[in-house]
Parts: structure tokens; sequence; C-alpha cells
């Protein structure tokens, strides 16, 4: 029922014409297997229409016309989909190479396999069938100028490795240094795919460099996650200012974002239940370091949780509680206006709260009294170590005030 396909893997498939400059790839000598083709006729008959669109309405019906789809139309609805973006990367006869690439799918758990479809126009299909071994290299959402030079968009830039560091896979292979996530992959099949191919990696070696939100393409243009709103915030009442382990303070302070993201990674690492990120008292964070901040930390602590502590003496507090909202934070600390605490205002947060359709539970309705937040305290055999990174930070922020002197 099944006969081999070609073995060659630049070829224009059936529906296509071709235009007589398909690449003919060179006759690989890797184990890797090539597609196989159904031929049972009961299986291929005639086919369905392929395109329907219910573009015509009479009198309350839908009439279903028959199109044959235009490129444009194809185009568009592909910009539709929103998809992760990597660089595929290979080696050739002259050195590193990469693309871009939003094809990327995962296609098998055991044995691990994953696919990459590349135009079989391209130089990289070319090297990377020759090579019959890639690395996938993910973007994060700070990399859309990476995204772009290895799409060929910066006409200016020949060399697409220039100025980025990368290192070399046990495949031999180059990899992002900071990309959020690689993969190193030995090609196990090639697909035809029409005008592309689509290869199969299995893969043999992995690893996550980085921690940060990914970088994701849509409608042609370049994109971060959307950010939805908790269902239901949680609130501590009048808890006095932490000053416990698992307590970052001043965490909004833009100078000291690298290190108040490391602290937060190795607190998090420590197993902490709960980490909370203080805003200063003197000074007002800004919602662009808020979002910075708060949208890496929730990553980094999950599966646990970050709990916010805004100071509700500025006008900005609304503000950085709706961004720690989209943030994905979902603990808030928060004052009544006879505690005489400092701290965001339980009325205005719940006004807030209410505009926006969220839910809220006070600490007591959650099995937690009020009085307890001050009892959010690493476990005992972790407190040395969360101690240590604490007054590490609290040293680089006390470093930073004398510089600033
Ligand atoms: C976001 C984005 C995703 C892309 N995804 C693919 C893809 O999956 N497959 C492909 O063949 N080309 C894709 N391209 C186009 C290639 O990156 C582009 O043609 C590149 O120049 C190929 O490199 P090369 O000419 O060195 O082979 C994509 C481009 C962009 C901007």
């Amino acid at each position: 029922m099944w006969t081999t396909a070609s073995k060659r893997f630049g070829l224009a498939s059936r529906n296509s014409p071709g235009t007589g400059t398909e690449q003919t790839l060179p006759k690989p000598s890797l184990p890797f297997r090539t597609a196989k083709r159904c031929t049972d006729p009961a299986l291929t008959g005639p086919r369905p229409p392929r395109y329907l669109r219910g573009n015509a309405v009479s009198q309350g019906e839908t009439e279903l016309v028959e199109v044959p789809v235009d490129s444009t139309t194809f185009r568009s609805v592909l910009g539709q989909w929103p998809s992760g973006v990597c660089v595929v990367t290979t080696i050739g006869p002259h050195g590193v190479h990469g693309m871009t690439a939003s094809s990327f799918s995962s296609v098998s758990l055991d044995p691990p396999m994953v696919s990459v479809c590349l135009g079989n126009h391209l130089p990289s299909h070319a090297l990377l069938g020759a090579a019959g071994r890639f690395a996938i290299s993910f973007l994060g959402k700070d990399q859309a100028h990476i995204g772009r030079r290895f799409a060929g968009q910066d006409r200016e830039i020949t060399d697409r490795f220039a100025g980025l560091e990368w290192i070399t896979t046990p495949n031999g292979c180059p990899v992002l240094a900071d990309a959020v996530a690689w993969l190193d992959c030995r090609v196990a099949h090639a697909y035809p795919g029409g005008d592309h191919t689509i290869f199969v990696g299995e893969v043999t070696g992995a690893a996550t460099p980085r921690v940060i939100s990914p970088l994701l393409f849509h409608s042609r243009n370049w994109g971060q996650l959307a950010d939805p709103l908790p269902a239901t915030i949680r609130l501590a009442v009048d808890a006095p200012p932490p000053d416990h382990a698992g307590c970052v303070p001043d965490a909004f302070d833009p100078d000291r974002e690298d290190d108040v993201l490391d602290t937060i990674g190795r607190l998090a690492a420590l197993g902490l239940d709960e980490i909370v990120c203080v805003e200063s008292e003197t000074t007002a964070a800004s919602p662009l370091q808020v979002r910075r901040v708060l949208q890496d930390a929730v990553v980094r602590v999950r599966p646990n949780h970050l709990r916010v502590r805004l100071n509700g003496r500025n006008r900005l507090a609304l503000v950085n509680a709706l961004v720690a909202m989209k943030s994905g934070v979902s603990r808030f600390d928060v004052v009544t206006a006879d505690s005489g605490l400092a701290g965001l205002p339980i009325d205005d947060l719940l006004h807030l709260a209410h505009q926006l359709e969220v839910d809220h539970q006070l600490e007591a309705e959650t099995g937690r009294s009020p009085g307890a937040a001050a009892g959010r305290r690493p476990e005992a055999h972790h407190r040395p170590e969360a101690d240590r990174l604490r007054s590490e930070l609290v040293q680089s922020r006390t470093d930073l005030a004398q510089l600033r002197e």
C-alpha cells in the first residue's frame, strides 16, 4: 500500500507545477528516512472540495462556494495563527548558518522528536539537509531584532551571528547563549510538503538557558503573550512590613533589575512557597519597571506564588496594581485606613477589582488569618540560605545608594 517517495526532498510537490529550478540536494548518505506516500485507491480516491467559503448569503441561507484559494487569502489566513519564533541553525562547509522559523512543532515525546518546515529554495534547506543535524533556539520577548536578522530582514547585516553570543551543541550546531531554550537534533525524516520540506528531528540535547517570556509572531507582527487578568485576587490585610528572608525589598528599582530577578530566581529555587516583592517607601515605582520585573519574576517563581506590597502613598499605586495583575500576580498586601501602616489602601484595590470584574478573597477567608501574613517564612531548613540571599540584595541596595550620593 505504501511506496517510498522520492529520495530527493527538494522536489516540487504533485500539486505544484514546479519552476524547473527546484534544488536537488545531494543524495543523503545519512541514516534518516524519507517519506512514504499512500497509493491505496480507497484512501486516495476523488478528493473532496478543498476550499469552501461561506461568503454569499441569500434569503437567510449561506451558499458555500468552492473557490480556489489565492495566495493573498491564504497568507492572510495563516497570519491569523499566532506562533512562537525560533532560529534554526546548522553547520555547513563555510561555517555556522541560521534562519528564523515559526513552523517549529513538537512531534513525539518518546522518542523526543520535533519538526520544522523549510522552504525548498532556501540555502538553509540545502545546508540542513546535507548536514543531517540542526539546532533550534527559541527566542524571548526581547529578541525580535534577532528574529528579523535571521530572517534576512536586516539588509546591512551579512554575518547573522556577528556580535551575538552563541555556543556549540554536542551535535556541533550553534545555539544562542541567551535563548529561552534550545534543542539539539539529528534529522530523522524529511517529508515533502509542497514547496517546503518537513524536517523531523530526533532530539539529542536540550537546555533552558534563560527564563523569560517568549517572543510571538502574529499577523506579520512581533508580539508577546497577552495578559489575562486573574479571576480572583487574595488580599493580606494590615500585614506588618515583611522583613523575612522570602521578601525582596525595593524590588522595582530599575538599576537593580538584574539583581532583583536573580535573587527571586534563587529564592524560588529554594522552594519558598511565596516570595514578596516590596516597593520602596520613598521612590515610586514606574509601571514600566513593575511590568519588567513582575512579568519575569512570575515565571521564575512558578508554580509557587509572588506577592506584591505596593506603596499606597503615590498616585501610581493603582496603576501598578493593575500592571501587577496583568503580569500574573494575584496576591497583594493591603492596609486599612486606621491601621497607620504604609501600603495600598484596601478600599482602592477593592474598587479597582470590582471595576475589572475580578473577585477577591481576604486571606482570613482562604485559611490564613490576616495577621498571619508576617508568618510567611521560608521553611526552617531553607532559612539560612534565604537570609544570605536577602542580605546580599540589601547590601547591593546600600552600595547603590552610596554610589548615588
Ligand atoms: C517570523 C518568521 C518566521 C519564519 N518562518 C519560516 C519557516 O518556518 N520556514 C521557512 O522556510 N522560512 C521561514 N521564514 C523565512 C526565513 O527566515 C527567511 O527566508 C530566511 O532568510 C531564510 O534564511 P536563508 O536564506 O539563509 O536560508 C520566517 C520568517 C519570519 C520573519
